[in-house]
């Protein structure tokens, strides 16, 4: 896959790495820490050896580990973790969800990126990455923390023929899909606050943000927004977050691959996705309860001006939230939630 490429202006600067150099890296990665030599890859890559060379040199650039020898070839050690198309197509073996990639160095939101990209028509699955946004967006008119080189920042395109009342449910579903890539990281620590929010270690590691097109009673096109906190230190955060969030690194103490994480996540996101749009989240209930912070627990639920309490009890197959209040159950699609102080 090549690099997409964009007009890069003070905003927008997007990856570009010249063909040679992606299928040099393509080659010599196949057999780390062994010589590819430069009568191999002058065959196979129809390139002289000073062309190489100049490839090889990009490559280090992009802080990828290589070795140059003169009088051998170049060999391949490591990748840099570098939300990249090159990175996260690698392996990816996903058939819908990111078999387009729009990796930006810097962007202001790639939730922004990714409507203008889906009003021009990109196609379904479409994936927009950002190692930094300079303007990232969170839900209820927030702003999302997005320093370069530390989170995932990453936005879907999708075209799915659902109705829009059933988007609510997609959100929910990308939450669980997100704790399932989490969970091994962190065993039994994470959780996610209904409807979206990742807690790890009672802390929010990751937020999401659902953004729906809707035409006419029909879905043109939802973007589903996940940003993770995963090598921010201590410091990185600001003054007003740091009591509320917190990163897969604070609670590991060691840095973690955000290419690995996002890979896995948009896997298991392709997975539930799949499965969400045929069925509805029947499956996921038990999993759903198991992973909320909430169950057993009274709350207030503000929707719009509506604000309602009750002990929240189950999530449904659509995955509302069911508050038991005295006079029977209730089912909410969508809303803030807080937990009663006792
Ligand atoms: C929240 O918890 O408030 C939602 C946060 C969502 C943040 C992600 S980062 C990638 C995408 N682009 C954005 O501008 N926002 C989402």
């Amino acid at each position: 896959m090549s690099p997409t490429t964009v007009a890069a202006d003070q905003q927008e600067v997007t990856f570009e790495v010249p063909k040679l150099a992606e299928a040099l890296l393509a080659h010599i990665r196949k057999k780390p820490g062994s010589i590819a030599t430069w009568k191999t890859l002058r065959q196979k890559l129809g390139a002289d050896q000073p062309a190489l060379t100049q490839a090889a040199a990009v490559l280090a650039d992009w802080d990828y580990r290589i070795a140059i020898r003169k009088n051998a070839g170049i060999t391949f050690f490591s990748a840099p973790d570098l939300l990249n198309d090159i990175e996260l197509s690698h392996q990816l073996n996903t058939r819908e969800v990111g078999t387009h990639l729009v990796c930006y160095r810097i962007t202001r939101s790639t939730n922004d990126r990714a409507s203008e990209l889906a009003e021009t028509g990109a196609p379904h699955g479409t994936v927009v990455t950002a190692e930094e946004q300079t303007a990232g967006r969170g839900r209820l008119g927030r702003s999302w923390f997005s320093p370069a080189g530390t989170g995932i920042y990453l936005s879907i395109l999708l075209r799915p023929a659902i109705s829009p009342e059933r988007a609510p449910g997609l959100s929910v579903m990308t939450a669980l899909a997100l704790a399932r890539t989490l969970e091994p990281y962190a065993p039994g620590e994470v959780a996610i606050k209904w409807p979206n929010d990742l807690l790890l270690a009672g802390k929010k590691v990751a937020g999401i943000l659902t953004e729906l097109s809707a035409e006419r009673g029909k879905i043109s096109h939802l973007i589903v927004g996940v940003g993770v906190n995963v090598n921010h230190g201590v410091g990185n955060f600001p003054e007003d977050l740091r009591s509320s969030a917190t990163s897969l690194r604070r609670v590991l103490k060691r840095k973690l691959s955000r290419v690995a994480i996002a890979q896995q996540f948009l896997r298991q996101f392709e997975k539930s996705y799949q499965r969400y749009v045929k069925v509805d989240l029947s499956a996921d209930r038990r999993a759903l309860k198991q992973y909320s912070s909430l169950m057993g627990k009274e709350v207030t639920l503000l929707s719009g001006e509506i604000r309602q309490h009750g002990l929240a009890v189950d999530i449904d197959s659509s995955g509302c939230l069911v508050l038991q209040q005295e006079d029977g159950r209730i089912h909410v699609a969508a809303g803030e939630v807080t937990v009663a102080k006792h």
